[in-house]
């Protein structure tokens, strides 16, 4: 048997990248003859194995078609006669479609290494079209490797166009489509994700609450971009630029939603829009079933990210309000997260990126005021029960206020 390096690790060692993931093709083998050298199955019906040792992943080559819809709907066909031209075919892009062996002898037939120098993601064949997948796989690597310069072919932009034509994303099952999306929007351009998707046509079929917010506009005077599809991307784009989490930069995404149900008669203005997007960020959070912490701030976010932006101006109820929403006291980290993704949101602007923004700062401050309030006191003076969350909230009331006039004097 022979044993190739495929996949990610020759791509990435090719482009000078850290190799994290290793996989393996095995040419020439059996099940039978990988289980006797003591390599574990994966799952009971499918030819990959984890080496005894290192736990790293050992496929056999083989050949898929396409026998259903969805990722169900699959046979392949593996046996010691499939070469490995035939196996680097089935996959989606050429720069994913080269071997190598321990000598760092490259197989590259369908030649991804020429598609790796023109910084091209290209498809390697009709084949593509058997994983509808693979359409957010490649909005993923351009998202990944745009700063390398790396463009989508016209060839397989034209196919992704067709298959989010045909109907064929709505069969993804909600895991695989989100982990696709949650690695994409952890990329160093996610905003080039969402742009993509939109070019082929998938951003329609996949969250068309995000893609209804491109084409319409938006008061210049705070949004010199207008368009607040635009905006949206350039938020995502200052959450990558900041490094913020997972949380964040789902939150970023979502949380204009509400501007794409304004009637166009109101236009640019999107009056109480945080309140409209909330059923939009909710069906988009259970459409991919997203985990709860980003769900949670994505709908924190879309309802208060205004109170964000005006909290030098609220009045020391509305803050105490908003700081009881947050639950502040015992969840800390999402009120840093809000006010991290406010931030985005307000230099996600055009010709507005490098804007200093108080607001984060005296939110910080803010929270402090109110969780510095003693309980201890309070139950001195013998207040219990619902008395003693009406006495702790009068007291965070007072010290807010006084936060607020020391603040802003
Ligand atoms: N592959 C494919 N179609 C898919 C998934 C995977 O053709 N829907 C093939 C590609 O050849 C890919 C390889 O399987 O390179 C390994 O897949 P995976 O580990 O998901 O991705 P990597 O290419 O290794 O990239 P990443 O760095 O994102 O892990």
């Amino acid at each position: 048997m022979q044993v190739y390096k495929v996949g990610g690790a020759v791509r990435d060692r090719l482009l000078g990248l850290p190799v994290t993931d290793v996989d393996r093709v095995v040419v020439g083998a059996t099940t039978e003859e990988m289980l006797a050298k003591g390599f574990r199955p994966v799952g009971a019906d499918f030819p990959v194995f984890l080496h005894p040792k290192t736990g790293e992943e050992y496929a056999l080559a083989r050949t898929e078609r396409k026998s259903g819809r969805g990722y169900g709907g699959f046979t392949f066909y593996a046996s010691p006669e499939v070469t490995l031209e035939e196996d680097l075919i089935r996959r989606d892009l050429t720069i994913n479609a080269m071997a190598e062996d321990d000598q760092l002898n490259l197989t590259d037939p369908y030649h991804g290494q020429r598609d790796l120098e023109a910084r091209i993601l290209r498809h390697v064949s009709p084949a593509f079209a058997e994983d509808p997948l693979r359409v957010l796989r490649v909005a993923r690597f351009a998202a990944r490797y745009a700063g390398l310069g790396f463009t989508v072919a016209d060839e397989t932009m034209d196919l992704m166009c067709q298959l989010s034509e045909s109907g064929e994303l709505q069969a993804l099952t909600a895991e695989r489509s989100w982990k696709e999306i949650s690695r994409a929007l952890m990329e160093d351009h996610p905003q080039v994700f969402i742009q993509v998707l939109r070019d082929c046509g998938a951003l329609k079929e996949l969250m068309p609450e995000v893609d209804a917010l491109f084409g319409v506009p938006q008061p210049e005077t705070h949004h010199p971009e207008i368009d607040t599809g635009l905006h949206t991307l350039s938020v995502l784009e200052q959450s990558a630029l900041h490094k913020q989490p997972l949380t964040v930069r789902w939150a970023c995404l979502l949380h204009d939603l509400g501007k794409g149900l304004t009637p166009e008669e109101e236009w640019p203005r999107h009056i109480a829009h945080e309140h409209t997007g909330l059923k939009l960020i909710k069906a988009v959070n259970e459409r991919f079933k997203v985990p709860k912490d980003c769900q949670e701030l994505a709908l924190l976010v879309g309802q208060y990210h205004t109170h964000g932006h005006r909290a030098l101006e609220l009045k020391a109820s509305t803050l105490l309000e908003l700081l009881q929403s947050f639950d502040i006291y015992r969840r800390p980290q999402r009120f840093e997260e809000f006010i991290s993704a406010c931030e985005m949101d307000a230099r996600g602007r055009k010709g507005l990126e490098q804007r200093s923004y108080p607001q984060a700062d005296y939110l910080r401050g803010a929270a402090k005021a109110a969780r510095e309030v003693a309980v201890q006191p309070l139950l001195e003076q013998g207040f219990k029960g619902p008395e003693l969350g009406e006495a702790l909230k009068r007291e965070r009331l007072k010290a807010l206020k006084a936060y607020k006039e020391a603040a802003t004097a």
